[in-house]
């Protein structure tokens, strides 16, 4: 766990944001209803006053990411918040209200909902895969406050009247504020003078954004709840009109499109080799380990094999898949690759056809031949199911027979047995 990450930060960032979001909703009312000294009121402000010192005097030694590290070193932290955060955090925690009493100064406390804002960054960004959902989440937050806000605003530009509870006079500035944001405007609650009437069209104007906001990001939010399924989905759009454009005959399409079902089901639609490509080199390598590491256990050369060698073959290794029936190759051709099976079986049939020489399956490999003695594929390569396989260039081999010879030995070796078998038939 990194150390900016750790449990008891998001619990203590959670508490700074239903601290700030209580100083959110009571300060207006304060404000706008002038009463002041309920013992509640007193209670909260002189708990948010102590939340939030102790969350400057935390943040000078939280450890935070700088430069792309996560920072211990207490000078370079200190520095750090000095430079950002420091002055709306210490205006947010003055105790105004025991100092000077209730005054509008109060609303200073809202600077830090700078830090909420933050903390949603940092939040988002750690669960990436729960984006759509934690946008629409802090959106209904957001939403939520600005409604707030803006009923209080209302009531201060109305007047609370007299003989009114509070709780209803607060229930029809709310819902003023609803009607007019949502643009339905009922018409029933109306300005009555030209400062209403500038709020009102105010309001109205920032709720046609409300409106489309919410209307583009619910869209947006449903087509991409499932990332991976709607990328799927578009390629698989994108392909069938191609084949539909491009007269496909439809055996063919009903292929494509099982190997697509495949890839589907096994890979989430992924090409490892895209996702690889776009990792600096430290971490594809170790990516690729991972991702291979069920394959290489299947092979009996490389289970034994040195680390050097397993990651170089690794990080060479392009996955292919072939479905039933499929030639991987035929023979007569020229070899430009070798090929390892991860899971899947193939038939090895001589050149005429008429023979089956073997079946190959997890952890086998061939193809050998051809690179090894620079000549056309010696047999042809069927797939009989769905076939996982690793292709290795001809250029890769090379290098790895140069620099491991126990593989080359092992190579030849192997390459000798089947050309004997074959000359033996
Ligand atoms: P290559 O000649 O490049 O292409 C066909 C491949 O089939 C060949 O390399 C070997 O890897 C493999 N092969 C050929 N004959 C046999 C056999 N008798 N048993 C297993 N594999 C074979």
């Amino acid at each position: 766990m990194r150390h900016e990450e750790a449990p008891a930060y998001l619990i203590w960032d959670l508490l700074i944001t239903a601290g700030v979001t209580l100083a959110a909703l009571n300060i207006p009312i304060q404000l706008v209803f002038g009463d002041h000294d309920r013992p509640i009121f007193v209670v909260i402000d002189r708990l948010l006053s102590l939340l939030f010192t102790a969350d400057i005097v935390l943040n000078f030694w939280r450890p935070v990411r700088l430069d792309g590290l996560v920072s211990r070193e207490p000078r370079r932290l200190a520095r750090h918040y000095l430079r950002r955060g420091f002055g709306f955090d210490l205006l947010a925690a003055v105790p105004f209200r025991l100092l000077l009493g209730v005054t509008p100064l109060l609303l200073l406390r809202l600077l830090k909902l700078a830090r909420v804002i933050e903390f949603m960054r940092r939040w988002r960004h750690h669960k990436v895969h729960q984006a759509p959902v934690l946008r629409l989440g802090f959106f209904v937050f957001w939403l939520g406050l600005t409604a707030h806000w803006l009923s209080c605003g209302w009531l201060a530009l109305r007047g609370v009247p007299a003989d009114a509870p509070e709780m209803s006079a607060y229930l029809q500035a709310l819902y003023w504020c609803v009607t007019t944001l949502t643009t339905v405007g009922y018409g029933d609650v109306t300005p009555t003078t030209d400062a209403q009437r500038a709020y009102t069209m105010l309001v109205m104007i920032l709720g046609v954004g409300v409106y489309g906001y919410v209307i583009g990001n619910v869209a947006h939010l449903l087509a991409n709840l499932d990332l991976a399924k709607a990328h799927y989905l578009a390629n698989l759009e994108r392909l069938s009109t191609f084949m539909r454009y491009r007269h496909i005959p439809p055996p063919l399409q009903r292929r494509i499109y099982d190997y697509y079902a495949y890839l589907w089901e096994n890979r989430l639609g992924y090409d490892e080799t895209t996702v690889l490509a776009e990792l600096p080199p430290s971490l594809r390598t170790e990516v690729s380990l991972v991702l291979k590491q069920d394959f290489i256990q299947k092979v009996p050369f490389l289970k034994g094999a040195s680390q050097e060698l397993i990651r170089d073959i690794a990080l060479e290794l392009r996955p292919v898949v072939f479905t039933p029936g499929d030639y991987v190759f035929r023979a007569g051709e020229i070899g430009r690759h070798m090929y390892f099976i991860s899971h899947g079986t193939v038939e090895i049939i001589s050149a005429d056809g008429r023979h089956i020489y073997t079946t190959l399956s997890d952890g086998d490999f061939f193809g050998e031949i051809a690179l090894l003695r620079s000549q056309p594929r010696t047999a042809s390569v069927r797939a009989t199911d769905y076939c996982d396989l690793y292709a290795l260039d001809k250029d890769a081999f090379e290098r790895v027979l140069r620099h491991y010879p126990d593989f080359a030995r092992h190579m030849q070796d192997m390459a000798r047995q089947r050309q004997g078998d074959e000359t033996s038939r």
